[in-house]
């Protein structure tokens, strides 16, 4: 079978022509998805699926392709302020919704994602792909937008680049631990040292060999050997920098998408300007430790 390919943006790829649940399961599914991710990868790092039909177990097993999940049996978890948000059955999958249930407990995370960042880019492993299943979304509203941070190292001047490239930045889940979590539902042992890690300001891609921008809003507290205050200037031009109109993708999803991001190489940003319910479930990829 032969998959269907068009761009998305500059930056990914939209797929159709093929049954994530039936085509991908088993080994007989090898080449296809070599050639999806072959795809994935040229096009920038986003890929959407279209008219996918999947439970929970395929959704994992289609994840576990690109590599080990977080809270697969022997890796780490995510941070346990999210745990509450889990999957009680499957907790490989983090769920995003604003709906409750019957007892008035949230289904997933509200609002989760509403500044840019980079999935878990506060761990020496940082995610690799994220992989969202839209189940049910709003009639209008609730876009993710992507921006593509290797474009947007490139267009850097020499001077930039040749110093950024000396240069180590600090992840810390504190950071949107203080901005984005409502008090009561922070963990405090999520702050024993677990969730902070140092990355370079410029990865090389593992697969690709592009270089990527790897600082972002959500998580980066500062630049190593820098003070808060002489980091900010030098953060602030990068994320202006890499967020500008000509780096951008914006997802309008559709129900049935499953939408694949590569942390790696793309920030995003979930739009919070809808009030029906939506209810997405994510798996997340855990990827090796940046350089
Ligand atoms: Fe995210």
């Amino acid at each position: 079978m032969t998959i269907q390919k068009k761009p998305l943006g500059t930056l990914g790829v939209e797929i159709t022509g093929v049954d994530v649940g039936r085509d991908l399961s088993g080994g007989n599914g090898d080449n296809l998805f070599g050639d999806i991710r072959q795809a994935w990868q040229e096009a920038g790092g986003l890929m959407v699926i279209r008219d996918q039909s999947i439970d929970q177990q395929q959704h994992i097993d289609f994840s576990r392709r690109f590599g080990p999940l977080f809270h697969d049996d022997g890796q780490p978890p995510l941070q346990d302020t999210v745990s509450r948000y889990l999957h009680p059955d499957y907790p490989q999958i983090y769920r995003v919704s604003n709906k409750v249930d019957a007892k008035g407990e949230p289904t997933g995370r509200k609002g989760a994602g509403t500044y840019w960042h980079s999935d878990v880019s506060f761990r020496d492993r940082p995610a690799q792909a994220s992989i969202l299943y839209a189940i049910q979304i709003p009639p209008y509203g609730g876009d993710t937008i992507f921006a593509d941070m290797a474009a947007a190292y490139d267009a850097l001047s020499g001077g930039m680049k040749a110093m950024l490239g000396n240069l180590n930045a600090v992840h810390d889940f504190a950071v949107a631990a203080a901005t984005q979590y409502a008090k009561p539902v922070v963990i405090d042992k999520d702050f024993d040292g677990a969730n902070q890690c140092v990355h370079p300001i410029v990865r090389t891609h593992a697969d690709t060999g592009r270089k990527s921008l790897y600082v972002n809003p959500g998580f980066t507290s500062h630049i190593e050997g820098f003070t808060a205050e002489e980091s900010r200037p030098i953060l602030d031009h990068l994320y202006k920098h890499a967020t500008q109109p000509e780096f951008l993708y914006r997802h309008a999803w559709q129900p049935h998408d499953i939408l694949v991001w590569d942390n790696r190489t793309l920030m995003h940003y979930a739009v919070s300007d809808y009030a029906a319910d939506r209810y997405m479930e994510r798996t997340t990829v855990i990827g090796e430790r940046p350089v």
